[in-house]
């Protein structure tokens, strides 16, 4: 039922942690599980050098995760906030029906660390 990017995403997430020195950090939590995901990243000149991961959630939420920050590295923060949830869901080759709604924290999570990497820095 998953694909085989969701199960070695989650079987070998990448970026799992905190970023030391971060100066933007997100969390979010969804509703109607009561997961958690939070991001912490390190920005330079408007470029995400790096960026982490802790999420205490389910399989599909691990997954989504270590792909939103494969993803973001290397983007510019105006980049990274046009990332969509459902781009992470596709970036992974989808998820099942009933795990879509797994796949909103991830790129919500980036977009509240970079809000409040501009908010510190503005
Ligand atoms: Fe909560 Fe998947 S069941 S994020």
């Amino acid at each position: 039922m998953y694909t085989e990017k969701v199960m070695d995403h989650f079987s070998n997430p990448r970026n799992v942690g905190e970023v030391k020195n971060a100066n933007g950090i997100g969390e979010v939590g969804n509703a109607s599980c009561g997961d958690i995901m939070r991001i912490s990243l390190q920005v330079e000149n408007d470029v995400i050098q790096d960026v982490k991961f802790k999420t205490f959630g389910c399989g599909a939420a691990i997954a989504t995760s270590s792909m939103v920050t494969e993803l973001a590295i290397g983007k510019t923060i105006d980049e990274a906030l046009i990332l969509t949830n459902q781009a992470v869901a596709e970036a992974l080759d989808g998820l099942p029906p009933a795990k879509m709604h797994c796949s909103n924290l991830a790129a919500d999570a980036l977009h509240e660390a970079i809000k409040d990497y501009r908010n510190q820095n503005s």
